[in-house]
């Protein structure tokens, strides 16, 4: 044997051992491609309905404070927060949920009855009962949520 065959022998040998690693990280890593890269590209539409209760609880033309958590998911971290929302019913029948959360710089605003607003104790924004900007420096109405009823129990959408 020359020396040339050795080298020849050596290089096959190095040859056939990374295509078989090649073959073997692409079998692995192929399948695992989805499930490393997926929850940071996953989409988070996948909402569901939050139960709330009775719509017995609700007078009518008062807004009541319900509050409920959601899941937040970003990437791999799954985060449960509280979420606080007005349901308000002029008839009993039709019912709408607005956020808390100031559009301003996003304090909680209060219902205060007695003046049929929403006041924000930040910057003295102030809301109608239907969430449009009154006074302040808000730029938009509270925002809502999408609510159901169903067989008199509310729904609201989050997720
Ligand atoms: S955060 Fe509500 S008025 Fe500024």
């Amino acid at each position: 044997m020359t020396k040339d065959t050795k080298v020849d022998r050596r290089n096959f040998l190095k040859g056939a051992i990374a295509s078989v690693m090649a073959v073997i990280g692409v079998g692995f890593g192929i399948p695992a491609i989805p499930y490393v890269v997926g929850p940071a590209i996953k989409k988070s539409d996948d909402q569901t309905w939050i139960p709330l209760g009775s719509t017995a609880k609700i007078e009518i033309g008062q807004p009541t404070l319900f509050k409920f958590k959601i899941k937040i998911q970003t990437g791999w971290i799954v985060d449960e927060q509280e979420i606080s929302a007005y349901i308000i019913t002029n008839d009993g029948r039709e019912f709408v949920a607005m956020s808390n959360v100031c559009t301003h710089l996003g304090c909680r605003v209060r219902w205060i009855a007695e003046q049929e607003k929403y006041f924000c104790p930040c910057h003295n924004g102030v809301f109608d009962k239907e969430g449009n900007v009154e006074a302040g420096p808000p730029p938009h109405p509270l925002n809502r949520y999408e609510l159901k009823v169903e067989n008199d129990q509310l729904f609201i959408k989050g997720g």
